[in-house]
């Protein structure tokens, strides 16, 4: 028997296939912020059409609610995980397609990429 610890090449499979964050940052100052662009309701929408695709859960796919990202300049934002791909979008037909091609199927939407320059 041996106890020895997993080696740094070891693969270890994920959690969850992939995890979409969504800022709904609000700032108070009146500042702007992704929560005056319907961040909320994107991320409602999210929960709602991942949960209704059976994409929820381990092995699947988690929605969560996320700080400041720092890309505010593109507000509203998301971001998905594992391949680090950065969204921006207006309504829930946006969310829908994110959902439908890449939570579901792995296909990056590039009409909805963040510009790489948009940061804070
Ligand atoms: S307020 Fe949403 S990324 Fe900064």
């Amino acid at each position: 028997m041996t106890n020895a610890a997993p080696s740094e090449t070891t693969p270890v499979a994920a959690y969850y296939e992939r995890h979409i964050f969504f800022c709904l940052n609000e700032r108070p100052n009146g500042e702007d912020c992704c929560s005056l662009h319907g961040a909320k309701a994107g991320f409602d929408h999210c929960k709602r059409a991942v949960q209704a695709a059976g994409l929820a859960g381990k092995g699947q796919v988690r929605v969560n609610k996320a700080g400041c990202l720092d890309r505010c300049a593109a507000a509203p934002v998301c971001v998905v995980y594992p391949e680090g791909v950065w969204y921006s979008f207006i309504d829930e037909s946006d969310i829908d397609e994110i959902v439908e091609s890449h939570l579901k199927n792995g296909r990056i939407v590039e009409r909805l990429r963040i510009p790489e320059h948009l940061g804070r």
